[in-house]
Formats: C-alpha cells, sequence, structure tokens
C-alpha cells in the first residue's frame, strides 16, 4: 500500500494544476472512477486483515472525501473562469453609434390624406382628382359664381396671363371644381372625395398662399341634410379618435350649396399649443351644405330627380388640430428640424388600420 500522506500530496497538486475541465475529469477518473487509484486500493481492503481495515478503512475514507471535495473546488473555479472569459469576450460596447436610421420621412399632409382617404374610403367613397391650374368655368362659373358676382372677390384669386383666347386660368381656390369635372364626366350616383392642393392670395399663422383641402360630393336619390351631418361627425369621431368632440355646425353661405353652413371642432389654444376636445376656442375646418339646384342644372341632372351633399375641409387645419401643430406656416418651410418633429416613419400606419373603430 501507497504511503497514503504522499499519495494525498500528490493528488491535491495535481487537481491544483488541473489547467482545464477535461484534465480535471481525466484526473478524477484515474483517481476515484471504476478503475482509479483510490478506488482500487478501497477494494483491495476486501482481503486484508480485520485490524488493517480498521487502520486504513477510515484514513482511505477521509482521503475520498477530500479529494472529491478539492475536484468540486477545483471544478466550480475553472467554471468561472470560464463564464469570465465569455462575459469579456461577448461584451457589448454600449457606446458605439448605433446602426444608421432611415433618413426621411412622412409629411404630417401626406400622412393627413392617407387618414383621411382611409375612413371615407371605407364609407364608401372613391378617390378623384382634378388639375391644380385650373379654367375659370369649374372653379366658379359652373359653382354659381358668375363673372363679377361678388362671391369671386371671397378667394384671392391667383389669376394667371391671358392665353391666346383672352382667358385667364386660375390657381384653383378650392377642391370644388372636382365637383364639377365629377358630375359631367359620369352618371350619378356620384360618392367621392378629391384630395389636393389649393391656393389663395393669404398668409398668416393660419393661412398659407398653398394649402389643402379635401372635397367630399356625394348625390343620389332623397339625400338630405341629415346625412351630410351623419358624414362629418363620423368622419370627425375617427379621426380625432377623441371621445367626446364638440362640433358646431354655423349656417353660413357658398354660392354652389343651400342651405350653407360651416363646421367648427372645440378646441382649445394654450399658448403655443392647441387642444381638441377640451376648452372654449373653435377652428373652423369646413364648409358645407346641399348642393345648389342651379349647380345640378349647370352639368346636366335635374335637381328634382338628384339631391347631394358637398363639403371643401381644410387638411392643414386638422392636421394643426390632429396634432397641436401650432403655426401652418412651418408646414412647407422644409425645416428638417421640424419634419423630423412632426414627420411619421414610413412604416406607420394611417391610425384607423391599427385602431379598431366600428
Ligand atoms: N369650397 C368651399 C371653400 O373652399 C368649401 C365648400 C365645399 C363649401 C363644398 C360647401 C361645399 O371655402
Amino acid at each position: 500500500m501507497e504511503d497514503l500522506q504522499t499519495l494525498q500530496t500528490e493528488l491535491l497538486d495535481r487537481i491544483q494544476g488541473a489547467g482545464d475541465l477535461a484534465a480535471l475529469e481525466e484526473i478524477r477518473v484515474a483517481t476515484l472512477g471504476k478503475k482509479g487509484r483510490v478506488s482500487l486500493m478501497m477494494r483491495e481492503l476486501g482481503q486484508m486483515t480485520p485490524e488493517e481495515k480498521k487502520e486504513l478503512g477510515p484514513r482511505l475514507n477521509t482521503l475520498k472525501t477530500t479529494l472529491n471535495a478539492a475536484i468540486a473546488a477545483r471544478r466550480e473555479a475553472l467554471e468561472n473562469a470560464l463564464l469570465n472569459e465569455r462575459l469579456q469576450s461577448e461584451k457589448v460596447d454600449i457606446t458605439l453609434p448605433t446602426a444608421p436610421q432611415p433618413e426621411g420621412g412622412i409629411h404630417p399632409i401626406t400622412q393627413v390624406i392617407d387618414e383621411v382617404t382611409e375612413i371615407f374610403t371605407e364609407m364608401g367613397f372613391s378617390v378623384a382628382e382634378g388639375p391644380d391650374i385650373e379654367e375659370d368655368f369649374y372653379n366658379f362659373t359652373a359653382l354659381n359664381i358668375p363673372e363679377e358676382h361678388p362671391a369671386r372677390q371671397m378667394h384671392d384669386t391667383f389669376y394667371l396671363p391671358e392665353d391666346a383666347n383672352g382667358k385667364r386660368k386660375v390657381l384653383r381656390t378650392h377642391t370644388s371644381p372636382v365637383q364639377i369635372r365629377t358630375m359631367m364626366a359620369g352618371e350619378p350616383p356620384f360618392r367621392i372625395i378629391a384630395p389636393g392642393r389649393t391656393y389663395r392670395c393669404d398668409s398668416d399663422a393660419t393661412h398659407t398662399p398653398m394649402f389643402h383641402q379635401v372635397e367630399a360630393l356625394l348625390i343620389d336619390r332623397n339625400i338630405h341634410m341629415g346625412h351630410l351631418k351623419w358624414c362629418i361627425e363620423e368622419f370627425a369621431r375617427r379621426f380625432f379618435e377623441v371621445g367626446d368632440i364638440k362640433i358646431r355646425f354655423r349656417p353660413s353661405y357658398f354660392p354652389f350649396t343651400e342651405p350653407s353652413a360651416e363646421v367648427d371642432i372645440g378646441c382649445a389654444f394654450k399658448g403655443d399649443e392647441i387642444a381638441i376636445g377640451e376648452g372654449n376656442d373653435w377652428l373652423e375646418i369646413m364648409g358645407c351644405g346641399m348642393v345648389h339646384p342651379r349647380v345640378m342644372e349647370n352639368v346636366g341632372l335635374d335637381p328634382n330627380d338628384y339631391q347631394g351633399f358637398a363639403f371643401g375641409m381644410g387638411l392643414d387645419r386638422i392636421a394643426m388640430l390632429k396634432w397641436g401643430i401650432p403655426d401652418l406656416r412651418d408646414f412647407f418651410a422644409a425645416d428638417l428640424r421640424w419634419l423630423k418633429h412632426y414627420g411619421f416613419t414610413a412604416l406607420d400606419l394611417p391610425s384607423l388600420s391599427t385602431q379598431g373603430v366600428k
């Protein structure tokens, strides 16, 4: 039998010196495994006399326990070293710059057109278009605004120079000419919206020379003011996503509708901000009314057969309201800082798609 004390010192040295988990396992098998040195020695106890057993047995047991403990301690040390190494090599330097973000975004006006279009197409309207440079006939005359009619002064019109026939085209002052183009091009019923640019010679915090409107026209049989009101209220509820939105219909005058009204949304002007659904201020967002019988006649429809309603809404206005943008002029200043702040990312869906409004 080897000298147990020397054996213990030698084995403990080797365990301590094991460079990795595999080497340690090798030592364990060679020592305490089935055919390991210490295991064999324990088996030899069987052939010994009771005195020898009594003397050697406890010492071998102590050796076994000491070695097991040393192996466990070494294993833990090696595993910790391995973990530390991984933590070192896999650490993330959070001070590094992030991956490049996409430049550019969706302008609030584009976003507003998408959202409005989504709401009205769901109600069964389709999208119609007309030119920005418009003939006097579509912009005024057919809409029951004859030449020299004082209503022409309501619009601070940009006129183009006379053409060869002595006629002056205009930058359309509203989207209403699309009503005429639509009705002249097809047969009723009509149910269209026409978003687009409009122009008037006017400029302050809530007016810019170029702005945006969306026109709506619905012509069918037995249409009345109740249809118009429902349509506008339903739109406002969905678009603004505000539960108790305040809407006000004020009697008004437009040559192409009778009766006519202007629609205001209740809001609060708080210094540099606007908030909807609270406060005692009003912001006008649209003009509306029942299509005037004379307009129906101008496009060859019999007002006794067909009726309809129309409205023209300021898209910039409703964008200002919805997102609390205080100054209209900033929309068109092409200031990248403003666009970054108020713009939308390309993958933003129109609010309704994600909102689940019924
Ligand atoms: N065209 C009108 C405007 O720009 C708005 C309007 C459209 C009013 C349709 C009634 C019907 O002020």
